[in-house]
C-alpha cells in the first residue's frame, strides 16, 4: 500500500460505489469505431468525482490528484445508457481517495473500475488545506454554501 492516503474505511464500507449519474451516449461522444470515446468517459467521471468531493469536503477549491490505472472492459454504443458509481475510500487530512465503477445500463456489462482517484482540498491561494473530515456523508450538509449568503 502507497503511503498516500491509506484506505481508512472498512472493508464493508468501501466494498461497493453508489450509482448516481446516469448518461445517455450519443453521437458526438462516439469514437471512430462507433462505440463510446474513452476520452468522454474520463471527463464524466472526472466531474462526478469533483462533485462527489465537493460534497463530501465541503470545499469547492477541490482538484484532481491523482487516477489510477484505468482498464476499459466493455464498451457502449449510440443510444446505450450507463451508469458512474462512485465510493469514498479513505479521507486523508488534504486529500480524498475515491474508487469508481462505470457500467452499461443496456448490456449490463463493467465498462470500467478505477481503485483511486485522489481529490485534493485546496485553500484560496491553491495550497492544500486540511478539510478535517474523516468519515462519508450521506447528506448534504458540507455543501459550501457561504458565497450564497448562508
Ligand atoms: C494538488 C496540489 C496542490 C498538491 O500539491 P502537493 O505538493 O502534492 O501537496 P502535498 O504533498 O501536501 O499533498 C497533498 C495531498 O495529496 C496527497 N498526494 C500527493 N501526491 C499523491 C500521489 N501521487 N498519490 C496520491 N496522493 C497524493 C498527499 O498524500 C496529501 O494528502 P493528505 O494531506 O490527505 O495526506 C498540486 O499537486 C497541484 O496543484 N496539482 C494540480 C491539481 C490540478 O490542477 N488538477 C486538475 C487537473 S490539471
Amino acid at each position: 500500500m502507497s503511503e498516500h492516503a491509506a484506505p481508512n474505511l472498512t472493508p464493508r464500507e468501501a466494498d461497493d460505489v453508489s450509482y448516481r449519474t446516469r448518461k445517455w451516449v450519443k453521437p458526438e461522444d462516439l469514437n471512430a469505431n462507433g462505440t463510446l470515446f474513452g476520452g468522454s468517459l474520463l471527463r464524466w467521471i472526472d466531474e462526478e468525482a469533483a462533485i462527489y468531493s465537493i460534497i463530501q469536503l465541503g470545499n469547492p477549491r477541490s482538484v484532481t490528484k491523482l487516477i489510477s490505472e484505468i482498464e476499459f472492459r466493455a464498451s457502449a454504443r449510440q443510444g446505450d445508457m450507463i451508469e458512474m458509481g462512485l465510493r469514498a475510500v479513505a479521507f486523508g487530512r488534504t486529500s480524498m481517495t475515491m474508487r469508481a465503477k462505470v457500467r452499461n445500463m443496456v448490456t449490463g456489462e463493467v465498462i470500467l473500475t478505477i481503485d483511486k482517484i485522489v481529490f485534493v482540498s485546496l485553500d484560496e491561494d491553491g495550497r492544500p488545506q486540511p478539510h478535517g473530515y474523516t468519515d462519508i456523508t450521506y447528506d448534504r450538509d458540507r455543501l459550501p454554501l457561504e458565497d450564497r449568503g448562508h
